[in-house]
């Protein structure tokens, strides 16, 4: 169902790589909603994906961007502004990646090289997006800005490695920058705390099967799918969150604030 609530705003998606990715699901719903995108991802990951399809069914460009690199941002967000015609009102960064969790290293055997390239994709990154947005003045006021974040954050996860930390030095980011975005341009800028989501970023991590099983058993309202993601993204690119920023915003079925559920105890009682 839409409701119009993005009608006239313009943004960037960041990290469609196929229909499961939570920015696929975002593109969809942000244009059902109204709005006009440009869709982005790094050179290598759109030679695999299928972005085309959803450029087609969302009647986006796509602008190739490694989200690394200042040139190719601050490219990106000259062509976007050039193509949607102005300034823009949200982006989603849905980027995320551990060389580390790739190649199977422990945490506690990690390659430091590898752990470098993994911040830099998964957190720098925003800062780096921000910075660009911030210099180009290119968000209207009333803007909103969302990155994609996990629990382990806040809280231990084994198998989540290195990027555990990424996604603490991500949250960050966000309330440091978005500091600045709210008092200079009246722009806002949180981070969406996903449940665990069968995505290809997702399945990366190790015993993924069992760690959405166990998340599902936790939450009273069982895990938040790409969709329910999308949609609580919606809403903060909307007009009916205009002064929610620098926010962590859980959307985990209840899953952070629980102990322990009937469910889980059932394994361990007789
Ligand atoms: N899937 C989950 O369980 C889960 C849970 C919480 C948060 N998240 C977060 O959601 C976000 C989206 O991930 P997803 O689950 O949809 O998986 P996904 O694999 O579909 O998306 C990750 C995206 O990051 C892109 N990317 C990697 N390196 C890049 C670079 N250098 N420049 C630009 N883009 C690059 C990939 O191409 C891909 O499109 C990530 O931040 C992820 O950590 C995922």
């Amino acid at each position: 169902m839409a409701y119009n609530l993005l009608k006239g705003k313009k943004g960037i998606i960041f990290g469609a790589l196929d229909e499961n990715s939570i920015a696929w699901k975002t593109a969809e719903r942000v244009h059902e909603e109204g709005a006009a995108i440009v869709l982005t991802n790094a050179p290598i990951a759109m030679r695999m994906g299928q972005i085309n399809q959803l450029a087609e069914k969302t009647g986006s460009q796509i602008v190739p961007a490694d989200a690394t690199n200042l040139e190719d941002l601050e490219n990106l967000v000259d062509k976007a502004m050039e193509l949607l015609g102005g300034k823009l009102d949200f982006v989603l960064h849905s980027i995320g990646m551990s060389v580390n969790v790739r190649k199977g290293n422990h945490y506690t055997n990690q390659n430091y090289e590898w752990t470098h390239k993994g911040w830099d994709v998964s957190a720098l990154s925003f800062h780096k997006t921000m910075q660009v947005l911030y210099k180009k003045d290119a968000m209207n006021e009333w803007g909103s800005i969302v990155a994609l974040t996990y629990m382990a954050a806040q809280r231990v996860f084994p198998d989540y490695n290195d990027m555990a930390d990424n996604k603490a030095y991500l949250e960050s980011i966000a309330r440091s920058f978005g500091y600045f975005f709210g008092k200079d341009k009246k722009v806002r800028v949180n981070t969406i705390s996903q449940s665990p989501t069968p995505t290809t970023a997702g399945q990366g991590v190790k015993g993924f099967d069992g760690f959405i099983a166990y998340a599902e058993k936790m939450s009273p309202l069982g895990n938040a799918t790409a969709l329910d993601c999308a949609n609580y993204t919606v809403s903060l690119f909307s007009d009916l969150t205009k002064r929610v920023t620098l926010q962590n915003l859980y959307n985990d079925g209840g899953f952070s604030n629980m102990g322990v559920s009937d469910a889980v105890m059932k394994g361990f009682v007789e």
